[in-house]
């Protein structure tokens, strides 16, 4: 087990055929036509675990997410990628989702003209399990009770919070082993944050591995074993949350904790520039 793994919170036994990380992305490189906007990372998501990506914006951290689930036509330029055992670079995202890989998006994307209900049948196109798929229904209006009381409504009519809980309830249609979020507080209320927040945790106790891109690194600190820090396509730090929360840079930069010796203007400039 390497010391990443070793450090993690929980104690998971794995067993997967790439010595026990559930997702290994190795030294990938992305590129946007010529420009290079991952320039060799590498992550490690222990099978069960939450782990987060955190970053300024425009570090890369949706150009992860994306190039992982076959989203960037001909990406990564370089590197690999092994999601439960099988190479799965430029792999079609219709493939990886049958694979056991779920992505929400930036941004809450649901179909606005279908009613919630539909919106989630969508989200089990790839399976055949009728039985399954309504037990999975009935499970999704569980953990958002409020998704249920709206069933019949259209989704392009429900609130940005609702919008985003319908978002993840869809992605977990697909019944993932790996469900990969990206930024799911961006523009929430405090108190629905928590309350989605509460709903990724148990979905992780329920068994299903998470990785988090987040603009809330207090939040996602909070829940996730384990963080790595994204700087202009760059893995800047990694480690145990417990550790990250207590490193000096990223309570500065990420965490608003500005230090008393601090020149305090200059100290703030230079957290506004790099977090939202
Ligand atoms: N479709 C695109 N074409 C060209 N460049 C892009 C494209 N999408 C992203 N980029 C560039 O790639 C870099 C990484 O962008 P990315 O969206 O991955 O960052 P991010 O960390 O998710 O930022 P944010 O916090 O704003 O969501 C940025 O410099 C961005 O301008
Ligand atoms: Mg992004």
């Amino acid at each position: 087990m390497s010391k990443v793994q070793g450090a993690q919170k929980k104690n998971i036994s794995s067993g997967t055929a790439s010595g026990g990380d559930f997702l290994k992305v190795t030294n990938i490189e992305t590129l946007y036509d010529k420009i290079t906007a991952l320039k060799g990372i590498s992550v490690s998501v222990e099978k069960g675990s939450i782990v987060t990506i955190l970053g300024a914006n425009g570090a890369g951290k949706t150009t992860v997410l994306k190039t992982i689930m076959g989203l960037l036509e001909d990406q990564p330029e370089k590197g690999k990628i092994i999601f439960d055992g099988k190479s799965i670079e430029r792999k079609k995202a219709e493939n990886l989702v049958s694979l056991g890989i779920s992505y929400v998006p930036e941004g809450r994307e649901v179909f606005p003209e279908l009613t919630v209900k539909e919106n989630l049948k969508m989200g089990s196109y790839t399976r055949k399990d009728k039985k399954g798929i309504t037990e999975d229904y009935e499970r999704m209006i569980g953990y958002f009770p409020v998704l249920g009381e709206r069933k019949r409504q259209l989704a392009g009519t429900l609130s940005g919070g609702e919008q985003q809980m319908l978002a993840i309830a869809r992605g977990l249609m697909s019944r993932p082993k790996l469900l990969m979020l990206d930024e799911p507080s961006l523009g929430l209320a405090p108190i629905l944050v928590g309350e989605i927040f509460d709903i990724i945790k148990e979905i992780n106790k329920e068994g299903v591995t998470i990785l988090l891109v987040e603009q809330n690194a207090n939040l996602a600190l909070q829940i996730a074993d384990y963080g790595y820090v994204l700087e202009t396509g760059r893995i800047v730090l990694s480690n145990t949350c417990k550790k990250l929360m207590e490193n000096e840079d990223v309570k500065e930069f990420y965490l608003g904790v500005v230090k008393e010796d601090s020149v305090k203007g200059f100290k703030r400039y230079k957290r506004k520039k790099r977090w939202r």
